[in-house]
């Protein structure tokens, strides 16, 4: 895909167009899902580097990897030299002198990739970065309410939860008014950023008028790794407060699709009976996840950009 970024950070790295090819592909690697790609001269050599925790996203990325023929490389961070003080950018400048094309990266550090855009040291994916970005994450969410039938266009789509800390979060309020959706954010006061003049999002700290008003629910989990020791949350009351149930969603007028990026803690946001229920749509994201994650591996692949990673020393030379 022209002009496709070598470092996906954020969703503000893609434009619409993009976003739009990308689903286009997603859907052709939907309906041939063992995808080869062609690469001249070589096989590509994919690694993934994950610095915290993850299920989903890790087995994703390398199940993608795989079915699209390519080398997979998983990076133990752990057992590394960056244990031994080494920078990530040392690190990723030797994973590509190497031969590593590509790296999927999950950091704890907010912002921790945006050093390497202008000189990238090999072509990245964000895997999530802190509580900032989870660009493929709502890509595939996308994806999913694609294939499932449901529009976005001057729909409410509500995100409850702890919207403060959730990279997923931050990723759909950037995605979805794209696609001519009303995003209204649902929590205890201390999760919900503050609304200003530019925020194109609105809020509610009421479980009832987010019920009434949205047409599509995406829950989040209560990031208690993020919250620091000041704060001291009772999830058996957080869950009265705002948990939902099936007895909620089938009391309203409307079918009302509930998604999840996973994992979810159920008894908090989400009761057992909601979990499974056919309302429940986290596992149909998590299906689709492979086809979306296959279309941004092919299109950053395929960019043509030369500038990736360190050039040849011949300083010595003569
Ligand atoms: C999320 C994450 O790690 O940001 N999960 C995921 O990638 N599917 C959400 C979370 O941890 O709550």
């Amino acid at each position: 895909m022209e002009n496709f970024p070598s470092v996906l950070e954020s969703i503000s790295d893609l434009t619409k167009r993009q976003i739009d090819g990308l689903m286009e592909l997603s859907q052709q690697i939907k309906l041939r899902p063992w995808h080869p790609i062609s690469f001249p001269n070589k096989k590509p050599i994919i690694a993934t580097s994950f610095l915290e925790n993850s299920t989903r996203t890790k087995h994703s990325f390398e199940i993608a990897i795989h079915k699209m023929g390519c080398t997979y490389i998983d990076f133990i961070a752990e057992t590394s030299s960056l244990k031994k003080g080494e920078s990530l950018e040392q690190t990723l400048l030797t994973l590509f002198g190497q031969g590593v094309d590509l790296c999927i990266i999950r950091s704890a550090v907010s912002h921790e990739l945006a050093q390497f855009k202008e000189n990238p040291p090999l072509k990245i994916i964000n895997g999530g970065d802190g509580t900032h970005q989870h660009p493929t994450q709502a890509l595939l969410d996308l994806f999913t309410l694609k294939e499932m039938g449901i529009k976005l266009k001057g729909k409410t789509f509500c995100i409850a939860g702890d919207n403060i800390h959730s990279r997923v979060g931050h990723s759909l309020i950037d995605l979805l008014p794209m696609y001519g959706a009303k995003v209204l954010l649902f929590g205890p006061e201390e999760f919900l950023p503050p609304v200003t003049e530019e925020s194109n999002f609105e809020i509610t700290h009421s479980r009832s008028e987010a019920l009434e008003k949205a047409d599509i629910l995406y829950l989040l989990r209560v990031q208690k790794e993020r919250h620091s020791h000041l704060e001291s949350i009772d999830m058996d009351n957080y869950h009265r407060e705002y948990g939902f149930n099936l007895e909620m969603i089938e009391s309203l007028q409307k079918k009302l699709p509930i998604l999840h990026p996973g994992p979810a803690n159920i008894g908090v946001e989400i009761s057992d009976d909601l979990i499974h229920s056919q309302y429940y749509l986290g596992h149909e994201q998590v299906r689709h996840s492979t086809f979306l994650r296959m279309a941004i591996i092919q299109s950053i692949l395929q960019n043509g950009d030369k500038s990736i990673g360190f050039k040849e020393n011949t300083f010595f030379n003569n």
